[in-house]
């Protein structure tokens, strides 16, 4: 597990955007896992800085997106289709075909889920996974007690996360409850990760991510086992390591 610390958020957005810049332009047709949240942001900001300038085309790249809420249909504003459109793929030149988040309104949840996981398989193994980090240790929506081999799946958001993820609603009530997210064993068959993380209220986090032990019960602990992963962390989020 590689530890990079920088200042701030700004500087950890500009790391980050570097290495998928570099991988866009290192592979053929590149396959990016890509998660939502605050903490990606500022990297999907200089992504879209960067298309703009033409220093990078996103014509061949593929995307994955990590989760997405049961019950929001795409056009919903809290969506997480609605967010990754409006924070990114609007505004770069990706092939809109080539972007893929779970179906949270599909017919049958447990076939989406299914059908999800196939078409990662068939299009290939993810080059570069972008995760955030939540207060209690899941990745995705992988919350704590989650099995280290799920693959995509149904899953109850619990507590801590409707409570952090209520900032983007009208009111707490309007969170919904249940999201479809990649698995945790889906999550570390991509070749390479960088998880991302900024500000004081993940400082707890990012300490039992690097120092804990791995454990079912704190989900992004599983990282430490992936042969290829980056942890992007800011001063304040990087406070309470050793
Ligand atoms: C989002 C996701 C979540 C977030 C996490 C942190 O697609 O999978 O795991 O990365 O909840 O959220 P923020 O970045 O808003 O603090």
């Amino acid at each position: 597990m590689k530890i990079v610390k920088v200042s701030d958020y700004q500087e950890m957005s500009e790391w980050a955007g570097k290495q998928v810049i570099e991988k866009v332009k290192s592979v053929r047709q590149p396959i990016l896992g890509l998660a939502t949240g605050s903490t990606p942001e500022g990297l999907y900001r200089y992504l879209i800085e960067a298309n703009k300038n033409h220093d990078v085309s996103f014509e061949n790249v593929t995307t994955f997106n990590l989760d997405e809420y049961i019950g929001l249909d795409r056009d919903d504003p809290n969506s997480y289709h609605y967010f990754m459109k409006e924070k990114l793929f609007d505004q770069i030149d990706i092939d809109p075909n080539r972007t893929h988040l779970p179906n949270g309104v599909a017919a049958d949840i447990e076939q989406e889920c299914l059908d999800y996981e196939a078409l990662i398989k068939k299009t290939g193994v993810i080059d570069l996974q972008i995760l955030g980090l939540g207060v209690n240790g899941h990745i995705a929506f992988n919350e704590p007690g989650t099995s280290f081999t799920s693959r995509t799946q149904r899953t109850d958001l619990v507590e801590e996360t409707i409570e952090a993820n209520a900032r983007f609603f009208e009111n707490k009530a309007d969170v919904p409850t249940q999201a479809i997210t990649m698995g945790i064993e889906t999550i570390m068959e991509s070749k390479e990760i960088i998880l991302l993380a900024s500000g004081e209220n993940k400082a707890e986090a990012v300490k039992r991510l690097v120092e804990g032990e791995v454990t079912e019960d704190f989900p992004a602990s599983i990282l430490q086992k992936h042969p290829h992963v980056t942890i992007v962390i800011d001063e304040a989020a990087a406070s309470l390591l050793k």
